[in-house]
């Protein structure tokens, strides 16, 4: 089953509608512990003066700007599918007075070279795709990282316990159960070794109203 149409190109729009996007922002800062999970992504990442770090599927640019504020001297590129999401991302980066840059592409291939980054974070992304745009998201971003490069992920993973599942149907609702199933079954360690990173590691996790977040890290 394809994912309900909701915008032009195949992909799921941060709430799943494209005239949700807007209020993105303000539904997770009152739902969700944000500044705490994405607090200890950014410390996870280690990212050091000078790094090259890409958040991959930046949306409304949340974190691309505390890993810019966070970790002065690193170099920062948000990328993302969705040009309503980037609008809204590009005026938090102005008002913010980040330096992010922040790129577009098509679901496919990163418009990077082989080797560009250090460091590649990800949050709140992987359930929105297909196994197979997984997959590719995952051969993409093994590419543009440099040998010994880490990826940082906190996503939506196995639910911790019988009501954690049955809050995660809220997710399911939203954002489709095509998309979110692999999230139930906990299957992103196993993509992330198929895509030829090692060491892949769980690296905390975090119980909330809408399910289990989980975050992973791993090295190429
Ligand atoms: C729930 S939002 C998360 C945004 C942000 N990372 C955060 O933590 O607030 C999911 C984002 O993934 C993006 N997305 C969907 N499909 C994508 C793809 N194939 N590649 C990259 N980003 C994608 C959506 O446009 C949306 O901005």
């Amino acid at each position: 089953m394809k994912p309900v149409s909701t915008t032009t190109s195949d992909h799921v729009p941060a709430l799943r509608f494209n005239w949700l996007t807007g209020f993105y922002d303000r539904l997770i800062a009152a739902t969700m512990p944000e500044k705490a999970f994405k607090m200890a992504l950014v410390q996870q990442a280690g990212i050091r003066p000078g790094d090259r770090v890409l958040d991959f599927g930046t949306g409304t640019a949340t974190l691309s700007i505390l890993l810019s504020e966070q970790c002065p001297g690193a170099d920062v590129t948000g990328v993302d599918v969705d040009e309503k999401v980037l609008t809204i991302a590009r005026r938090k980066v102005a008002e913010s007075r980040a330096a992010v840059r922040l790129v577009r592409y098509d679901g496919n291939k990163l418009p990077f070279e082989r080797g560009s980054f250090e460091r590649a974070v990800s949050s709140l992304v992987f359930h929105h795709l297909t196994r197979s745009q997984r997959q590719q998201a995952l051969r993409e971003l093994n590419r543009v990282l440099v040998p010994g490069g880490e990826v940082h992920i906190a996503d939506w993973g196995k639910p911790a316990n019988g009501l954690q599942r049955l809050l995660f149907y809220l997710v399911q609702l939203l954002d489709g159960f095509e998309t979110t199933a692999d999230s139930v079954r906990g299957v992103l360690p196993e993509l992330l070794y198929e895509a030829d990173f090692d060491n892949v590691e769980e690296t905390g996790s975090f119980k909330t109203v809408f399910g289990t977040l989980r975050m992973w890290r791993c090295t190429k």
